[in-house]
């Protein structure tokens, strides 16, 4: 009972719910939207589902997709599994208890999770250790030549897993002691799923490694924004277990990461750089192809999304994030010819010069769902925190484009209030906005609700690997926030 009562005080953090208060005067928000969205999103759900525990393969396994070639996703990858996860977790939350079908399901293959990546962190140990990004479905790593390590997997799925437990504690769930018990051992030289993902990444952030794409060595904003979380979350576990030197360490190894993060903004560019490669002082290793000439590329707003911490820089309403997020708008509305469409929402892409087509590399890069499905969640989330704070204060990033919403001239440092007749106008804009960018998907998904890698960034139709589970899941992600959001206008 006393643990139960520890974890929890410890674990409220972890799992942070978007509260606000209602206000009796509830502006009205029109949207005519709902009923398609929903639809997607109960599609998503259960195309996401057909992605988990492949019956030629382990228990608790995810496939990036289900196709064996043209392309070859049929693997695990460390990454995608956690990002599945993450969304799960909101989906989990979200469901209403009564709905106990899915909630039971959801939990089962949670524990499935957790013993595939315990068994593949030790398959990975004996190959290239915790940063390998990829394992067959039978559970053993993948050896080709790959771009390895990826630092950002252990990262994100110490995230996913120490949320899972905070869940069974706070649920009380029968197996909660046990996991806790096989998951954290805080004496080193043995192995336990957090803890040595933990010791990974405290040890190893300030090394050069693969970013998400898997095609860059370098050091990356994606990747430390991962890591900062994961210390945070794992200094306040290491506390918890009394793993009292974990603790010094691991703060003061995210306090360093944080540090280094602040070296990504880039006041003269206006966006957060996403990787600075090998040749580049001021941390540099291992010699990469340039890839991205501009540095722009959306994996930084993913980065926001998916390691947001309270109270620490880059949050979603951190204005450099808001300013990068115009910029990406800005250079890939006139380079997919299919955003020409003006009633959809400008489609985002990798980053602007990106050349892989979802099938081979030196082609032409395309439109993404998971990137265009973060465009529309960043917007809801903002919205979220502007409700949160109950006020939005204008910026050098927001305040020309507020000031066109408006049609009023703003200045830097004004605040909206709460309920403000500017401030209802805002977020009534900002939700058509993300609104918008969730229709695109609709738009290009198949009518069954399958969603692929890509779109073609000419025609429009679907490409790259099909069913790509991330596409469902940042779809989910995406309108779970949304959700939150309506739920606090009147709508109609
Ligand atoms: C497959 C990777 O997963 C993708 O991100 C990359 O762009 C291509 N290979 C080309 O390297
Ligand atoms: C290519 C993407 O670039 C990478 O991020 C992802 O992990 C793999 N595809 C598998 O979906």
């Amino acid at each position: 009972m006393k643990i139960q009562v520890l974890m929890l005080l410890f674990f409220t953090f972890v799992l942070t719910s978007n509260s606000f208060s209602r206000n009796n005067n509830i502006p009205t928000l029109i949207t005519s939207k709902n009923n398609l969205i929903e639809a997607q999103y109960q599609k998503s759900i259960a195309l996401l589902f057909n992605n988990l525990s492949p019956k030629d393969g382990l228990k608790g396994a995810v496939i990036a997709a289900p196709s064996k070639s043209h392309p070859d996703y049929y693997y695990n990858w460390v990454r995608d599994a956690a990002l599945t996860v993450d969304s799960m977790i909101s989906l989990y939350l979200a469901t209403p208890t009564n709905k106990s079908s899915l909630r039971s399901a959801i939990k089962r293959f949670f524990l499935d999770f957790i013993n595939f990546n315990i068994h593949i962190q030790k398959t990975s140990q004996g190959f290239a250790g915790l940063g390998e990004p990829k394992f067959l479905v039978d559970g053993s790593p993948f050896t080709g030549p790959w771009g390895r390590p990826q630092n950002d997997g252990p990262a994100l799925r110490s995230i996913v897993v120490m949320q899972i437990l905070s869940l069974a504690a706070q649920e009380k769930w029968p197996e909660y002691k046990g996991l806790l018990e096989k998951l954290y051992v805080p004496s080193l030289g043995t192995t336990s799923l957090i803890k040595s993902d933990l010791e990974y990444v405290a040890h190893q952030w300030m090394h050069s490694n693969f970013d998400l794409w898997e095609e860059v060595g370098g050091h990356h904003f994606y990747t430390l924004m991962s890591q900062r979380k994961s210390l945070y979350l794992g200094a306040h576990m290491a506390n918890f277990m009394k793993d009292i030197g974990a603790v010094k360490y691991y703060q003061q190894e995210m306090k360093k990461i944080n540090a280094r993060l602040e070296s990504f903004w880039n006041p003269n560019l206006n966006f957060i750089l996403a990787t600075f490669y090998a040749n580049q002082a001021p941390f540099y290793t291992t010699p990469s192809r340039l890839r991205s000439k501009s540095h722009l590329d959306t994996a930084v707003i993913l980065g926001v999304l998916h390691s947001e911490v309270d109270h620490l820089s880059y949050s979603v309403n951190d204005p450099r994030v808001f300013a990068t997020y115009l910029t990406l708008k800005k250079s890939f509305a006139p380079i997919y010819s299919v955003n020409k469409e003006a009633s959809l929402n400008t489609s985002f892409g990798r980053y602007p010069e990106d050349t892989y087509d979802g099938y081979q590399t030196n082609s032409r890069g395309n439109p993404w769902v998971l990137t265009t499905a973060a465009a529309a969640e960043f917007l809801y989330r903002l919205s979220l925190d502007y409700l949160k704070t109950q006020k939005i204060v204008i910026n050098f990033a927001n305040v020309e484009y507020f000031s066109q919403v408006l049609k009023v001239q703003l200045k830097a440092g004004q605040v909206l209030k709460f309920n403000q007749a500017e401030y209802n106008a805002i977020l009534n804009h900002l939700v058509s906005e993300g609104d918008t960018y969730m229709l695109r998907i609709l738009y290009h998904g198949h009518p069954d609700g399958s969603l692929s890698e890509q779109f073609n960034r000419d025609n429009g139709y679907m490409q790259g690997a099909p069913n790509l589970t991330w596409s469902h899941a940042s779809f989910i992600t995406a309108k779970i926030k949304r959700d939150q959001l309506l739920s606090y206008f009147r709508t109609r």
